[in-house]
């Protein structure tokens, strides 16, 4: 694609005013935009008004901008998250009704556990995760199983890179992941209290899709000291039924 004179090309200008959307700043002004995502403001209003005019973006009477219903569709309906959520989501429901907690699906995206789908019950614990939100994946039970069966590369960068404490039970030294991380693929899942928030504990199980490929990481998120017994079981059969339904 053509480049600017700064040298960057459309695609990564337009990729980047689309990552100053997160899952808590969805409304944006378009100088916001040009700020967050580093662009002259001529250039944001430009980009801004031609990614509106096409759809990506929708604006609202106060001209504030947000991701449009077409990015949404684009995206949804061919990626691979799509037959992903739709294959789980019914053994989720039952995890949901048997725990009574947050239950949530992730896979492995650019070093960060991306979650996909989320069920939650009014009553519930805590929980930080939001669909197409990210954790770091030393600092969550989803995030150590979908580590624990990356590529060992991945392993190594993760182990090599800064271990950041998000809560009194984060794993901050290296040889204590790697250990952790041996536990997750000895046992069959993931338990990290107090990982990313004090009062919680994360409880994570990979699924596999019918060659036996750790494809994602299903987990419930319950009390920091409750029982583990009933998360344990519910995820396992769910794990199963979901592998089941992939390899159909
Ligand atoms: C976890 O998976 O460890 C986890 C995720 C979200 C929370 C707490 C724990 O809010």
């Amino acid at each position: 694609m053509a480049n600017s004179p700064s040298g960057d090309s459309v695609a990564d200008r337009v990729l980047r005013v689309l990552e100053t959307f997160t899952p808590t700043r969805t409304m944006q002004t378009a100088a916001e935009i040009g700020r967050r995502a580093g662009l002259p403001s001529s250039t944001a209003h430009r980009l801004v008004g031609e990614l509106v005019e096409v759809g990506l973006l929708e604006r609202d009477q106060d001209r504030r901008v947000r991701v449009g219903m077409r990015l949404w569709e684009l995206a949804t309906r061919s990626s691979r998250a799509l037959r992903l959520r739709q294959a789980a989501l019914p053994a989720m429901e039952r995890v949901q009704a048997q725990v009574r907690e947050h239950t949530q699906l992730a896979i492995l995206e650019q070093d960060e556990a991306l979650f996909l789908e989320r069920l939650s019950s009014p009553d519930a614990t805590s929980n930080i995760t939001r669909i197409a939100g990210r954790l770091p994946l030393h600092a969550s039970s989803s995030g150590l199983v979908l580590l624990a069966h990356a590529e060992p590369e991945l392993q190594e960068r993760v182990l090599g890179s800064r271990l950041a404490r998000l809560a009194s039970g984060t794993i901050t030294e290296p040889a204590v992941l790697r250990r952790k991380l041996a536990e997750v693929r000895r046992l069959g899942h993931a338990v990290a209290p107090g990982s990313i928030e004090d009062v919680a504990t994360g409880v994570a199980v990979p699924v596999r899709d019918r060659s036996g490929t750790v494809v994602a990481a299903l987990s419930v998120v319950i009390e920091r000291h409750a029982r583990l017994d009933r998360p344990l079981s519910a995820l396992h059969a769910a794990a199963r039924e979901i592998r089941r339904t992939l390899s159909q």
